[in-house]
């Protein structure tokens, strides 16, 4: 019995040792100490002892059930202190590690060379206005002297909603003119940037939906020569005081007599070419164009109740994404689109 209590105490004593968890403190605690365990189960056995070996074995095994105790109280103080120990690392907050970036947007490029037109044509007296994308075809054509079966209402190039064509998505700013004079009388100047739509693949200078702005002056004595001065202003102070441009003479239904303005492409700077190859951004043009223009025919200021005979006006509708694309020398209209934020991290 004496060996027997002797194995109990070591085995006990080494398992201790090696108990590194409350949970297994706790499982060693009723395999040896328990009402079941194995030390009760020895002294169940004291009975069968003589009288005299009694209180000897009885010794042993309260000394042997003490140093259990011990050990066990002794590991589970060194358990639960390593656990806290552990549990502190894990949770301790050191402030000196730097915060997580807070990612700011900032305005597309598109935007900020929108803002600087604007800007320009204010300190001019010219109003910004807005007007519908879904527009009707009175005002798309109709009334910008583009009579029906004329080639630019064409279905393949337009987004009609209606089978009668009457109702679309505006091919053009150019209606804003219309809205313009319907509700002002001359002197008139505004200025109506938005989007417009057409059924055009996307290559690196066309979109099927990209953002036109649209000029409209009227009041007595307004000649081509104001119209020119305007344009100028623009681009000398988007693209500074040698920027390279050209007027080239043009037809539109709304306007007579019609030109349109390029700008020399900023790529292969009017020749053409890039390393022996055509220019990607202009075609091989050399030029690229920026917007249409001109001097609003008589008919068109009839047809809002403007007298032709007392005023006159010009008007142009230029492309924002190409005059981005100068300002900001993009090669590739279909980057203004994507949205790659290292992209527009650049600008
Ligand atoms: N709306 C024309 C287009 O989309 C551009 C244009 C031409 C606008 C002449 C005008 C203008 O205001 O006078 O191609």
């Amino acid at each position: 019995m004496k060996q027997q209590l002797e194995h109990i105490r070591q085995q006990a004593i080494a398992a201790l040792n090696e108990a590194d968890s409350p949970a297994v403190l706790e499982d060693l605690r009723i395999k040896y100490l328990g009402k079941k365990g194995e030390l009760t189960a020895v002294l169940k056995l004291m009975g069968k002892l003589t009288p005299e070996e009694r209180p000897v074995m009885g010794q042993v095994a309260n000394a042997v059930r003490n140093e259990i105790e011990i050990k066990l109280e002794e590991r589970k103080a060194a358990v639960n202190a390593a656990v806290l120990e552990k549990k502190l690392a894990e949770e301790s907050l050191d402030v000196t590690i730097p915060g997580t970036p807070v990612i700011m947007g900032k305005e597309h490029p598109m935007n900020q060379v929108l803002q600087e037109i604007k800007a320009l044509f204010v300190s001019r007296g010219y109003t910004i206005i807005e007007g519908p994308e879904v527009e009707l075809a009175e005002y798309n054509f109709t009334r910008l002297n583009t009579e029906e079966g004329h080639p630019a209402r064409d279905r393949s190039d337009t987004f009609y909603f209606t089978d009668d064509d009457s109702l679309l998505l505006r091919t053009q700013t150019s209606p804003m003119q219309i809205r313009a004079m319907e509700n002002a009388k001359p002197p008139i100047c505004i200025l109506a940037p938005g989007r417009v739509y057409r059924k055009d693949e996307a290559d690196a200078t066309h979109s099927p939906m990209f953002h036109q702005i649209e000029g409209l002056v009227i009041d007595e004595h307004i000649t081509m020569g104001n119209l020119k001065a305007a344009l100028i202003t623009l681009m000398r102070s988007l693209y500074g005081e040698d920027a390279q441009m050209r007027f080239r003479p043009h037809h539109f239904p709304f306007t007579e007599p019609s030109c349109e303005m390029d700008m020399q492409c900023h790529k292969c700077h009017g020749t053409g070419e890039v390393d022996g190859q055509v220019c990607s951004t202009c075609h091989g043009e050399g030029w690229i164009e920026l917007l249409g223009a001109g001097m609003v025919h008589p008919k068109v200021l009839e047809g809002c109740g403007i007298d032709p005979e007392k005023y006159s006006g010009f008007a142009f509708g230029m492309g924002l994404e190409r005059m981005a694309m100068g300002r900001r020398k993009i090669n590739d209209l279909r980057l203004i689109f994507d949205n790659d934020v290292r992209f527009l991290n650049q600008f």
